[in-house]
């Protein structure tokens, strides 16, 4: 499809944070190309956007299924924001190692086939965008594979950054910090709102909206010379 906007493909583009993302892009005038897991949340999003948006299920699960999961979102990609994600709970036992496995799947060996997949599509001017989490920064007790694989994508962006900047290609990550989110609410029923809140310099949750004005400046041009870098979105929390 050529519209002669920039491309960017989105994944997790129907969950909490990708919705909200995908209405900023469209309102900064990029193309979107949706994936998630459910086709049926990802035509109704479409039908809310530009009418040059267009989608593909896929649980992105190899490179061959990464491939075919952004083979509709046109022969140039100027951005991947990739912020398909699952946040498990688990025992530090050996019996948990299939949730290790889904986990660092899900979140991160994903982002790497994402990659190759999209790079053949990439020209100077691209940019990614990945999700770590404050769960990378911290470490989490109850979720040692969440944390692990957040961890993973750090090294990915930095990598990128350092062999894809001679070609002028950019990554960067977010970090977010306690979002307001069905993803965190089962941390905030363990551990207590209070006592979350409370770790909080800003003393609230995030909301999923306030990831999106980062993830387009770290797309646009304004983050021209900016390449290598976690942004913390977590209110404070990882000075505390
Ligand atoms: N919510 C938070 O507090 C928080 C904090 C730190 C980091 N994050 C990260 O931000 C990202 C978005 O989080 P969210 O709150 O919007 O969560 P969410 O659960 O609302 O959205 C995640 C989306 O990813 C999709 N998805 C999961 N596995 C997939 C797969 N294999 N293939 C394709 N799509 C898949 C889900 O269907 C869902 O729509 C995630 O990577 C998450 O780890 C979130």
């Amino acid at each position: 499809m050529s519209t002669g906007k920039k491309r960017v493909v989105i994944t997790g583009a129907t969950g909490m944070i990708g919705t909200c993302i995908a209405n900023r892009l469209a309102h900064d005038g990029w193309g979107l190309h949706l994936v998630d897991i459910d086709a049926g949340r990802l035509a109704e999003r479409a039908s809310q956007l530009p009418p040059d948006t267009t989608f593909c299920e896929s649980r992105l699960t190899s490179p061959a299924d990464c491939a075919a999961a952004i083979d509709g979102a046109g022969a140039g990609i100027d951005g991947l924001v990739h912020m398909a994600g699952i946040f498990v709970s688990h025992d530090l036992t050996a019996q948990s190692r299939d949730t290790y496995d889904d986990t660092l799947q899900n979140n991160a060996t994903n982002a790497y086939d994402l990659v190759t997949a999209v790079l053949p599509r990439m020209q100077s001017g691209a940019a990614f965008v990945f999700a770590s989490s404050l769960g990378f920064n911290r470490g989490n007790v109850d979720q040692v594979s969440y944390s692990m694989a957040k961890g993973a994508i750090v090294g990915l962006t930095r990598a990128l950054s350092r062999r894809l900047g001679p070609q002028g290609i950019r990554a960067n990550a977010i970090a977010p910090g306690i979002i307001d989110s069905k993803m965190v609410a089962p941390v905030v029923e363990a551990r207590g709102k209070e006592a979350l809140l409370a770790s909080i310099p800003l003393g609230r949750f995030g909301q999923p909206a306030e990831m999106a004005g980062a993830v387009s400046f770290l797309l646009s041009e304004d983050a021209s010379y900016i390449t290598g870098q976690v942004l913390n979105i977590d209110g404070g929390v990882i000075n505390g």
